[in-house]
């Protein structure tokens, strides 16, 4: 008896394309996703001190990062709305990661702490009014 000689067929499995089912992801939702710091304390850590420094002193190097402590540049509140809206030379602009309530609270904190004692605080309607 000759041993029967069985051609295997390569079966080959449909692939379901999961990127088919992969909807398009924004940029702005990626970085909402990274912004989820809502009090003002909580946003300064995350965004901020890292140039500004914890204790908002500001700090001199590679790069001029301003002290925002006892800072009387901040003391009418559309200035630093103006500056974190749209940046300003080697700061970064927040205004589109950042909700009008996100940089409202981080301006209040920042106006409020390290030195500052500037009791009006500044709207989220404010930061909307300022966004161009
Ligand atoms: C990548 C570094 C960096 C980050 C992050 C950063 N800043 Fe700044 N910031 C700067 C630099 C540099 C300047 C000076 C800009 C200039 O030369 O006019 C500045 C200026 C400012 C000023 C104006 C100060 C003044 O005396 O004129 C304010 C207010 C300010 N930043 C607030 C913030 C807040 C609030 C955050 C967090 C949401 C933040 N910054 C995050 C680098 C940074």
């Amino acid at each position: 008896m000759k041993p029967r000689i069985k051609a295997l067929s390569a079966m080959v499995a449909p692939v379901a394309l999961a990127a088919a089912l992969i909807g398009v992801v924004r940029a702005q939702e990626i970085y909402a996703g990274g912004y989820r710091q809502q009090t003002g304390e909580d946003l300064y850590r995350g965004l901020c001190q890292g140039c500004h420094m914890p204790d908002a002193k500001g700090a001199a190097g590679a790069g001029a990062y301003p002290a925002l402590a006892d800072n009387v540049r901040l003391v009418a509140g559309i200035y630093p709305i103006t500056v974190v809206l749209n940046g300003q030379r080697a700061m970064p602009s927040f205004g589109e990661e950042l909700s009008d309530e996100q940089i409202a609270n981080v301006i209040n904190y920042v106006r409020t702490h390290f030195g500052n004692r500037y009791k009006d605080a500044v709207s989220p309607a404010a930061v909307k009014a300022a966004r161009r």
